[in-house]
């Protein structure tokens, strides 16, 4: 899709569509009442016959509306005015493009990002348009062989906004945008594929091109490299299956040289069958999504690349396929993790952080000014906070705090969960320095509790992105979350260096 910003009246737009919202009930917005006024009142005229209430989802397209040069134009319901936030705005955007994409026109103009939105600058009603008009567009049909075709889809357009003097950071939210949403479908792609084309030697493949696509450097370890390094605990997880482990570095440095890296480590369990302590049959097609952590953050670094961003950034990405075999490791098993500290796996089916504890041992070596890892981690973070917010956890309160900060200017929200020492005693094994399970009880909570004993060396955060990272049932797939918070956040990091007199490269 192609994107532009406009200022100017919506009566004298030559475009396919112009696009203005309606209020519940019956009342234009600003640039509704100002296509009304050229069109000498024939939209209040078409309201007052109840043809439209305004009502949130509700549309109605116009042709040749007198008084406009556009071919048609489109009413977009919003309901309340009193309620009109974040969440009925972007749903208006949503509306607004799905609509335009069926109507057959090739560009729409769309006044809806002049809506006033509660605490919300031009800026972000810009890069929420393009992300929502970018997830409303997106389609996973690589592996269809008949893909259903829109006839005349759209391919461009226009957002408007109400000043000139707004333009310049409308034209800065745009890029923003577009590279977010690229990222993120991005991100989808990958997550979306199936673990039998998804593998963990797929996933290091395509860090290699996204390398060379935009400029980043890439290093993969083998499996020899990394029983050298003595990731021990990383191993074991792949025993069982017959694709082996990679364990991939991605850098963009776009900082001062020797300014201390931001670190990001995604999971990337490219299938997860549970090992030894199988999953039940239902839903297991969607652990192909476990390794959403690493997609995400593959995603971000493309993104921070697009953006140029000022700043040192590692992503770090441990993957291997979960399955049962005969090397597979067994309940029971005790191994010695690169930290030194040994663990005793009690449940083959908590994986994720048995490959992400070497992960957080590895980059200890970078030095890093904080890392944050992202993981479809536990089953018991989609009971406790469903698809709406990701968990964090961190050791770390003001990094904490910047990443919810992050979530909420990103609308990729995340809610903080305790990480008090007295969850630690659940990890207690008689037999090693610790179990890989906790128990029923906070299971969200514990397993952050075992990554902790790997991160004391650091600023640490944890985002546990098992409800968020897709979506289930008639419309399964991949969300593309975090990655809107992930790259708010290093937006808000690059602008405070600037800031701080520190100049961009
Ligand atoms: N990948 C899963 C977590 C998961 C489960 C994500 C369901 C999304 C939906 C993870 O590896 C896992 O299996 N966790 C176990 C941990 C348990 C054995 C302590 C879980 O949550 O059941
Ligand atoms: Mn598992
Ligand atoms: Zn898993």
């Amino acid at each position: 899709m192609e994107f532009s910003i406009k200022s100017g009246s919506p009566e004298k737009q030559r475009t396919a569509c112009v696009v203005v919202g309606v209020f519940e009930s019956r009342k234009l917005s600003l640039p509704a009442e100002l296509l009304d006024n050229a069109a000498r009142g024939y939209l209040a005229e078409l309201l007052r016959r109840g043809d439209m209430e305004g009502k949130a989802g509700n549309t109605l397209l116009l042709h040749k509306v007198p008084g406009t040069e556009a071919d048609r134009v489109l009413l977009v319901g919003l309901g309340k005015e009193r309620e009109f936030r974040e969440k009925e705005y972007r749903a208006a955007i949503a509306t607004a493009v799905r609509t335009l994409n069926e109507t057959g026109g090739f560009d729409g103009t769309v006044y809806l990002t002049e809506l006033p939105v509660k605490k919300r600058g031009v800026a972000w009603r810009v890069r929420q348009a393009v992300l929502v008009a970018e997830e409303t567009l997106y389609r996973f049909d690589q592996l269809k062989s008949k893909k259903d075709d829109v006839r005349r889809p759209l391919r461009k357009l226009t957002f408007c906004v109400e000043r000139r003097t707004e333009l310049a950071a409308a034209e800065q939210a745009l890029s923003e945008g577009q590279a977010i949403a690229s990222s993120m479908n991005y991100m989808k792609d990958l997550a979306n594929l199936p673990g039998n084309i998804c593998t963990p030697t797929y996933l290091a493949e395509q860090a290699g091109t996204l390398g060379r696509e935009h400029g980043l450097a890439v290093e993969v370890l083998d499996r020899a490299a990394m029983e050298k390094l003595g990731m021990h605990s990383l191993l074991a997880v792949s025993r069982g299956s017959h694709q082996p482990p990679q364990f991939i570095i991605v850098k963009h440095l776009g900082g001062k040289p020797g300014a201390k890296p931001i670190v990001l480590v995604g999971k990337g369990v490219t299938f997860d069958t549970g090992g030894i302590s199988l999953k039940p049959a239902a839903e297991m097609d969607e652990m192909k999504f476990d390794m959403s952590g690493a997609a995400s953050v593959l995603a971000t670094l493309k993104a921070a690349a697009m953006m140029k961003l000022p700043l040192n950034i590692i992503a770090v990405v441990p993957t291997v396929e979960n399955m049962p075999g005969g090397g597979a490791i067994r309940p029971g098993d005790i191994v010695t993790s690169m930290s030194g500290q040994t663990i005793e796996i009690l449940n083959t089916d908590a994986e994720g952080r048995l490959i992400l504890c070497d992960a957080l041992t590895y980059v200890e070596r970078f030095e890093p000014d904080c890392v944050i890892d992202v993981a479809t981690l536990t089953g018991a973070c989609v009971i406790a906070l469903g698809g709406v917010v990701s968990g964090l956890l961190a050791n770390d309160d003001a990094l904490a705090r910047e990443l919810l900060d992050a979530g909420h200017d990103g609308w990729d929200r995340a809610w903080q969960l305790p990480l008090f020492d007295d969850y630690q005693e659940q990890l207690k094994s008689n037999f090693a320095d610790m179990g890989n399970i906790g128990g029923r009880p906070a299971g969200t909570i514990t397993a952050a509790c075992f990554l902790s004993r790997f991160t004391k060396k650091y600023d640490w955060a944890h985002l546990d992105i098992a409800g968020t990272a897709w979506r289930s049932g008639k419309e399964k797939g991949s969300t593309g979350r975090p990655v809107p918070l992930l790259t708010h956040f290093l937006l808000a990091r690059a602008a405070k260096k600037v800031g701080a007199g520190e100049t961009a490269q």
